[in-house]
């Protein structure tokens, strides 16, 4: 059980140009005119992080970016590496995502070599997985997400910070959720994963939920046991929104 604040993760994606670090300034001075016991991050492009980082020092608001490189440095053009993330001001990093999976050719061995480069980094991982619509029509989202967490976190994670996101494929940016009964049962295998392999820790470890998250459907599913927060795509873009869905936390 999640018995720590929720944690509210906003992904940009490939979305933000300098003007949009208004939102940030928003969504800073909106939670300390607000406070909330949640931790929130948001993960613009790595463009944007250095002058987000300026910005945010001393705000609740923690930066992340969206992918690393599994190596230090070299000759990997248009690469970015986890120090190279850390050295922007950046605290965590997203990998795994579907997006990459899918448009990249993402599998779970470099997913896994990827965090162990953020540990390297002292990045804190948010590893994410999910089923595709195909294997949740077949009964099979769980074990899918199960075979996806055991090749995807490497044994470097015992003893560091991380979380899990689920994200089901096909509820990605499509305005459709699964019910919180769906949500429930693979959050709840991700919890018996963690808790094989990491033990204690692995009670510990947030699951987020990621998949079409809106203000208005935020609070039912924070409201499921074992979903220890968000992964909040579109509706993280807009600073009134994301404060809406943290609130809702
Ligand atoms: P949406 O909230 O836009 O569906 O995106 C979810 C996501 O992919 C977050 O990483």
């Amino acid at each position: 059980m999640a018995a720590t604040a929720p944690f509210i993760a906003g992904n940009w994606k490939m979305h933000g140009l300098c003007a949009q670090l208004d939102q940030l300034r928003i969504l800073a001075d909106g939670l300390a005119n607000h406070p909330s016991p949640a931790r929130v991050a948001v993960c613009p492009p790595a463009t944007l992080l250095a002058q987000a980082a300026h910005m945010l020092m001393g705000s609740r608001v923690e930066l992340g970016g969206q992918d690393c490189h599994c190596e230090a440095s070299g000759a990997f053009t248009g690469d970015i590496s986890a120090e190279m993330l850390a050295d922007t001001g950046a605290r965590l990093v997203i990998l795994g995502h579907s997006e990459r999976r899918t448009l990249h050719g993402e599998t779970d061995a470099m997913v896994s070599a990827k965090v162990v480069a953020s540990l390297r980094a002292r990045l804190e991982p948010i590893v994410c997985v999910g089923e595709h619509r195909e294997d949740r029509e077949a009964g099979r989202a769980a074990p899918v997400v199960e075979g996806q967490l055991a090749a995807s976190l490497p044994d470097r994670l015992a003893g560091a910070r991380f979380s899990v996101a689920y994200e089901p494929v096909w509820a990605i940016g499509s305005g459709v959720t699964p019910s919180s009964d769906e949500i429930a049962d693979v959050h709840d295998a991700i919890r018996r994963v963690l808790r094989a392999r990491f033990g204690e820790q692995g009670a510990r470890v947030r699951i987020l939920y990621g998949g079409s998250v809106k203000p208005d459907n935020a609070a039912e599913i924070l409201r499921i046991a074992e979903v220890g927060g968000a992964l909040v795509g579109g509706a993280s873009l807009a600073a009134a929104d994301f404060l809406e869905i943290i609130a809702a936390a």
